[in-house]
């Protein structure tokens, strides 16, 4: 037999030579042992076959529209296991040392929802649902991924897509009705120029007494803030969106607010209107995309400029902003506030001996018709 004969490379030439090898072997061992030789032989080219057959490749699907979801009030999510193989993250580096605070960030945010009795609710970045459990408002809140398993009794809009994704729809805050926004969290995508577009699409439906609370400002080494993520605890690069509010948004109140864990962004004096950052957003974006490792200011790490949540929400000035605004509303009852402001030493980027939120109660006082 000739080698070629013997290393078939078509499968014609397969049949060929099984039809030729079966007679010769039919004729000197009978028909019954050479159909249980060839039954033999079938079994065992199949479980050849199946061995060395390539893996089959996954079945890819098409990209999810995403995903808009309005829940009756009182409904209970159901649970989305989280992602199943857990990165392998790297130990942080040690804390920088600063005043240890009293209050959480979720503390900063109930009290908050107390104070201003926000008619709706905003939150970007839900995970587990915790901070939405903190809000009896009407609410939206969006994530990609969220996996809710706190119960939640409220008049809830969740939606299922990125902030981006949201804002890019027709009429994202419907669910609102009209009402704009009271109270907004930002707490999605930890990463400098995303908090950016989120303040930026999320300003658009404040109400100018409204409040936007940012979260994971403060962030407590460089290796924490990496925008390549290492470390379980994560702030990202979001504490830049400090000096991008203070130094191109002068008219905004920017407070940093010393809570645990990573500090948060207190920011009053809304203007839906305001074109200013979006049209410093390139130039903006040029500073924020810095490759690791990130210089975090030391007033950030220390927690210099940060004010105390305690302080904050001691400040008489609540009663100018959320829900209360749509009740008071004349100069009379505006203007005294300026005068009960304390004047408490303000440490912060624009140094000033003057209390928080102070020139915005007198824009709102100003604002409104004698
Ligand atoms: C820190 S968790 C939110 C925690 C929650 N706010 C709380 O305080 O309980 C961040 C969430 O942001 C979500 N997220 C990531 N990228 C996002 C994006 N582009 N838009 C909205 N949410 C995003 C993640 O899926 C994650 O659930």
């Amino acid at each position: 037999m000739r080698r070629a004969r013997c290393t078939p490379s078509n499968p014609t030439e397969l049949t060929t030579l099984r039809t030729t090898v079966g007679s010769a072997l039919r004729s000197t061992l009978g028909k019954e042992r050479t159909r249980a030789i060839r039954k033999r032989e079938r079994r065992f080219r199949r479980k050849l076959a199946r061995k060395i057959a390539p893996p089959k490749a996954a079945k890819v699907l098409p990209p999810e529209e995403p995903q808009v979801e309005i829940l009756a009030p009182g409904l209970q999510v159901a649970e989305i296991p989280p992602e199943s193989a857990a990165p392998p993250w790297q130990p942080s580096d040690p804390s920088a040392v600063f005043v240890s605070p009293r209050m959480s960030r979720h503390q900063l945010l109930g009290e908050l929802h107390q104070l201003l009795a926000p008619r709706t609710y905003l939150e970007i970045g839900v995970n587990d649902g915790a901070s939405l459990t903190l809000s009896g408002s009407t609410l939206i809140a969006i994530d990609p991924k969220f996996a809710i398993s706190h119960p939640l009794s409220c008049d809830l809009a969740l939606v299922q897509a990125t902030s981006d994704e949201f804002f890019a729809g027709d009429d994202p805050c419907a669910h609102f009705e009209g009402v704009p926004i009271d109270l907004a969290f930002i707490d999605g995508m930890h990463l400098s120029e995303f908090a950016l577009r989120d303040f930026m699409n999320t300003e658009r439906y404040m109400s100018p007494a409204g409040v936007v609370v940012l979260d994971d400002m403060l962030p407590r080494n460089s290796l924490e803030a990496s925008r390549d993520r290492l470390t379980l605890d994560w702030t990202g690069d979001v504490y830049k969106m400090v000096a991008a509010l203070q130094d191109t948004r002068p008219d905004l109140v920017v407070i940093p607010v010393n809570t645990a864990p990573t500090g948060t962004l207190v920011v009053l004096g809304l203007d839906p209107a305001s074109k200013t950052l979006s049209g410093s957003y390139e130039e903006l974006l040029s500073g924020f995309l810095s490759a690791d490792p990130q210089s975090v200011p030391a007033g950030l790490l220390q927690r210099t400029v940060a004010v105390s949540a305690e302080d904050l929400l001691n400040v008489p000035l609540w009663a100018c902003f959320g829900r209360s605004t749509v009740q008071r509303r004349s100069h009379e009852r505006l203007s005294p506030l300026s005068t009960r402001c304390p004047a408490k030493p303000w440490s912060g980027r624009r140094a000033r001996p003057a209390c928080v939120g102070f020139d915005v109660i007198i824009r709102f006082a100003e604002k409104e018709p004698s």
